[in-house]
């Protein structure tokens, strides 16, 4: 039976609903951050509006972290290192000079078809990161968009009207049947070239060799894996047959048989180069084979030192895309010492503004760090 609580006269609410509304709070922590917006009375600055974030709350506040933890990323990656620890990841055929940090950067293909191909490009094109993850339409959507356009549409035009008309939809994009005609053209003399090459030098090619020779032979300034080839960072792509590119390697295998695509010296390739780095840096956006391959390549040294997850999954299935940051540590994918940050919401919103608040606010330490490095690697070769 329940206490009667009310007070005798009936004039006072029941003391247990005061108790219970009116609990006494202990004091916060000095130093807790006040939650705090941006006011736009003191002009409109984007990148006081980006800080802001920190103190706005929810994922605005996970953006804030993200950034803080990409930032010591680039400050690790930036540090000198002895020269003894400068040598090239002896790992993989692109002989990548190594830094105090490897950043890997993962990301979904659909993010290529997007104009987030154009910032991940910018982060290539100027030596940022060290090593990328895509899977297989992240690899020719960026080839392809060389050769003709990808359109804007509308997530609600009808399929089977776009079918008649021999467009393809991804998202609110369009993708005329017609670009990956002009891919065929394109990729079938090369690999025609690849399998004379596997045949008289005895090349034996991987997804990130042939991903390599693709961004090499379509010598296109926008293109990511152009930049990629010149700045020598390696291109993983496990399965690299799940697109288009699988769909030329299926005709090519009746047209001109025999190329063969060898997946194990890839994956000794990218473990050994999170095994041989002095640090890690993950920053992956999207999930799926991108973000475990990435993971696990650095379960390989007991866990990435710093990591950053953008994407839009939930962790309530079990899922790999939606696992937070906390269950790769329980995995030794991520450092019991690391401070990672998810945030969870759609990239092509939210990867350009993490760009902008962290690489291109630093772009001329970049610049500074590679000039210090060549300076050094000529002084050592003509010293020695
Ligand atoms: N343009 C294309 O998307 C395209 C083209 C050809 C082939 N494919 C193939 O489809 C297969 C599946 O694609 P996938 O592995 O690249 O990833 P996916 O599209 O299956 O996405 C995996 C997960 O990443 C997250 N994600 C995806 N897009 C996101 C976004 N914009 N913002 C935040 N999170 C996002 C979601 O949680 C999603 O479940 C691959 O084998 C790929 O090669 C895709």
């Amino acid at each position: 039976m329940m206490e009667n609580t009310s007070n005798e006269d009936g004039l006072l609410p029941p003391s247990v609903a005061t108790d219970a509304v009116l609990v006494k709070s202990e004091a916060i922590a000095e130093g807790t951050p006040i939650v705090k917006g941006y006011d736009f009375n003191e002009g409109l600055d984007y990148h006081r509006l980006l800080q802001s974030y920190m103190t706005t709350g929810f994922q605005a506040q996970n953006f804030g972290k993200a950034v803080e933890e990409i930032n010591r990323m680039i400050s690790c990656k930036l540090s000198p290192v002895a020269k003894e620890n400068r040598k090239e990841y002896n790992s993989h055929p692109t002989e990548r000079e190594k830094t105090n940090c490897t950043i890997f950067l993962s990301y979904t293909s659909n993010l290529i078809s997007a104009g987030v191909r154009e910032i991940i490009r910018y982060l290539v094109q100027h030596n940022m990161v060290d090593c990328l993850v895509t899977s297989a339409g992240g690899v020719e959507e960026d080839f392809i968009k060389c050769m003709a356009p990808t359109y804007m549409g509308e997530f609600s035009l009808r399929g089977s009207e776009l079918r008649d008309k021999g467009i393809n939809r991804i998202g609110n994009l369009m993708v005329p049947n017609d670009n990956y005609c002009k891919f065929e053209d394109w990729v079938m003399p090369l690999l025609d070239t690849m399998l004379q090459e596997q045949n008289d030098k005895g090349t034996l090619w991987t997804p990130s060799r042939m991903i390599d020779r693709l961004g090499k032979e379509i010598n296109h300034p926008d293109s990511v894996y152009y930049w990629a080839h010149k700045n020598n960072i390696p291109v993983f792509c496990p399965a690299l047959t799940d697109g288009s590119l699988g769909d030329m390697l299926y005709f090519h295998s009746y047209r001109n048989p025999g190329l063969l695509l060898d997946i194990i010296q890839d994956i000794r390739a990218i473990n050994s180069i999170a095994v041989q780095s002095s640090h890690t840096g993950m920053i992956i956006v999207g999930g799926g084979v991108i973000k475990h391959h990435t993971c696990n390549a650095n379960l390989m040294r007991n866990g990435a030192d710093f990591a950053v997850y953008l994407n839009t999954a939930s962790e309530f299935d079990g899922s790999d895309s939606g696992a937070s940051p906390d269950e790769a540590v329980s995995w030794g994918k991520i450092r019991k010492t690391a401070t990672p940050v998810k945030i969870c919401a759609e990239a092509t919103l939210v990867f350009p503004l993490l760009v902008a608040e962290t690489f291109v606010r630093r772009q001329q330490e970049f610049r500074d760090f590679r000039v210090a490095m060549e300076t050094e690697n000529s002084d050592t070769q003509e010293n020695g």
